[in-house]
């Protein structure tokens, strides 16, 4: 486990209220944990700018009546030449799923696999959440 470090940052009276109001309204506890986050948070992008390896969370809702779009999304995720790490179908209604899917690589394959998926007749709506894989942060 590697040691906190304490410092001090000396900010601008204003920006500091309006960090403090952000803080309160994110439910912080304190400003270091707000503070940790951020930091991740920019560490995450620089990880997806210098495209390291990154985790994909794909949300998909589609009509799961619309021709072929079943298909097309599993033939989709089998032609990803790198990892899906889970997915998973949720039947919501007579005609809405929902599908989560977890895919692992390069920051432009994950995200050219969401697009795909995206452009797909049938699917709704797709949302993108690019993560991490949380080895480079403590
Ligand atoms: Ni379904």
């Amino acid at each position: 486990m590697n040691k906190t470090v304490r410092f001090g940052i000396s900010l601008d009276s204003e920006l500091l209220k309006r960090f403090d109001k952000y803080i309160n309204k994110e439910k912080y506890t304190n400003r270091s944990e707000a503070i940790r986050d951020l930091i991740r948070e920019q560490l995450i992008r620089l990880q997806w700018q210098k495209g390291e390896t990154i985790i994909g969370v794909i949300s998909l809702v589609y009509d799961h009546h619309l021709r072929e779009v079943v298909s097309k999304i599993i033939d989709i995720q089998h032609d990803f030449p790198h990892r899906i790490i889970a997915s998973q179908h949720v039947h919501m209604d007579h005609h809405n799923c929902l599908e989560v899917i977890i895919a692992e690589g390069k920051p432009e394959q994950v995200k050219q696999l969401a697009s795909s998926l995206k452009a797909l007749k049938g699917v709704k709506h797709c949302v993108f959440t690019p993560t991490t894989t949380g080895k480079e942060l403590k």
